[in-house]
């Protein structure tokens, strides 16, 4: 099938690579340029594992093509529009400038009997009002969120969990249904659930979704709040409730918590529309989601300053990570990163390393000190700190090499991801989050 994609970032580029390389044939389209040209010479403008690959593959059988000129959806029988969705400035809301903008410029360019499918991660009720600009030019609108993972976009999209479609009622929907299908096949041939509804259901669902995932993660990080007082630890607790099957032991990770492009700014945006909505109440509990969530930031930071005796000024910290979680680039709202600013903002001298988000982070924060080197970032470091779990530290790095380093020997476990008798054993202080 012939296939647009609109906006080429973490989740369109992704979108548009992958169902070139299930056999469609898709142009991927956005307004800025640079991303545009990378993409076209088969590099991805971001890290994402399987990318690179399957970009110069799609391109080199020519079925995959990218373009900033809107004229090139023209013709194609499914648009997909996959723009951020970011957090308004100064409010809790989502800002759709771009979904309006991406549709507004999909427009003149459609025909009849086309889909358009929102991808994108929208308040409830955007799909609803979006639809009549759609429907004028004959097309149908359809809501079709994505749940891939970073740093597992490509296996995700590929190869979903579930594929969700929200789309009108009646015959139109009938039939956008089942071009989806046939978009879908691979997976739906596997035996991937698929499941229709309403257009609020659909975009309910993606919200939810995120917003379950952020209260789990919470709940664990508030149990290692009550662990902290109590002298008890948080990763054998996990793993204790973790067996029960109706809890499971995922997303159960406590530590400096969750962050990235997705979980923070969805629950606020959810928070922001249940207001509008009149059901606050509903979902007042996203703001102590959201609090606790943060609170576990000030905590290592507290942490790394009582394994220092009480004062940051002038000593140096190294700070393992950047990236908002491992086999990713992407440092928004990155909580490792916040970690560092604090640190920096104390007066420690902060030293930063990541494999892959150096670059993104230096744009981000300038004033800090980068090491791409990991042994050279741990040199003569007075305390170190984990905050993003790459192999290279969590497997990598045995606590007698980094002594070998460092000139003192305190260890703050952002992730609870190092074995803390191995750690003590080498001679180190080991501060875990929620652990004795
Ligand atoms: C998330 C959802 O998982 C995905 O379905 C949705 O489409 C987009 O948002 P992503 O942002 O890529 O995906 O990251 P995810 O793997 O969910 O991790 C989010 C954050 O939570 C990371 O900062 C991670 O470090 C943190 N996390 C995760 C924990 O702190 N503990 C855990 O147990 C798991």
């Amino acid at each position: 099938m012939r296939l647009s994609v609109i906006g080429c970032g973490y989740l369109g580029a992704v979108h548009a690579a992958a169902m070139a390389s299930i056999g469609h044939e898709v142009v991927g389209i956005d307004v800025d340029e640079r991303k545009i040209a990378s993409l076209a010479a088969g590099e991805a403008p971001f890290f994402e594992p399987g990318l690179s690959e399957i970009l110069s593959e799609g391109i080199a059988s020519g079925r995959l093509s990218f373009s900033t000129d809107f004229a090139a959806a023209a013709g194609a029988a499914v648009h997909f529009v996959g723009v951020g969705t970011p957090q308004v400035k100064g409010g809790y809301a989502a800002d759709l400038t771009y979904v309006n903008a991406a549709v507004d410029a999909l427009l003149p360019h459609l025909s009849e009997g086309d889909i358009v499918a929102g991808k994108s991660t929208v308040p409830v009720g955007t799909a609803a009002s979006l639809a009549p600009r759609v429907s004028a030019t004959g097309a149908t609108l359809v809501w079709n969120p994505e749940f891939l993972r970073e740093g597992f976009a490509v296996q995700d999209t590929v190869d979903p969990d579930r594929l969700v479609a929200g789309v009108p009622a009646g015959d139109e929907g009938e039939r956008a249904t089942q071009v989806l299908r046939e978009v879908y096949h691979p997976s739906i041939a596997k035996g991937t659930p698929f499941i229709v509804t309403d257009y609020a259901t659909a975009e309910l669902v993606k919200v939810s979704a995120n917003a379950f995932l952020a209260t789990k993660i919470s709940f664990i990080n508030a149990m290692a709040e009550i662990a902290e007082v109590a002298g008890a630890d948080v990763t054998m607790l996990a793993d204790a409730i973790g067996h029960d099957a109706r809890i499971g032991r995922r997303f159960l990770g406590a530590g400096i918590g969750f962050g990235g492009g997705c979980l923070p700014k969805d629950i606020r945006a959810f928070s922001a529309r249940a207001e509008e909505l009149g059901r606050g109440e509903s979902v007042a509990f996203l703001r102590e989601v959201d609090e606790i969530n943060m609170r576990r930031r000030e905590r290592a930071v507290q942490l790394v300053q009582d394994g220092l005796g009480g004062e940051l000024f002038g000593k140096k910290v190294t700070v393992l990570g950047a990236a908002f979680k491992p086999y990713s680039d992407d440092i928004r709202d990155s909580p490792g990163l916040d970690v560092a600013v604090r640190l920096h903002g104390l007066g420690a001298s902060v030293t930063l390393t990541d494999p892959e988000a150096i670059e993104n982070a230096r744009r981000q924060h300038p004033h800090l000190t980068y090491v791409a080197d990991r042994d050279e970032a741990l040199t003569g470091a007075d305390a170190v700190i984990l905050v993003t779990e790459w192999d290279e530290y969590r497997r990598e790095l045995s606590p007698e090499h980094a002594a070998s380093l460092t000139a003192g020997r305190v260890v703050v476990d952002g992730r609870n991801a190092f074995d803390p008798a191995a750690w003590r054993a080498a001679g180190w202080t080991y501060y875990g989050m929620g652990r004795p």
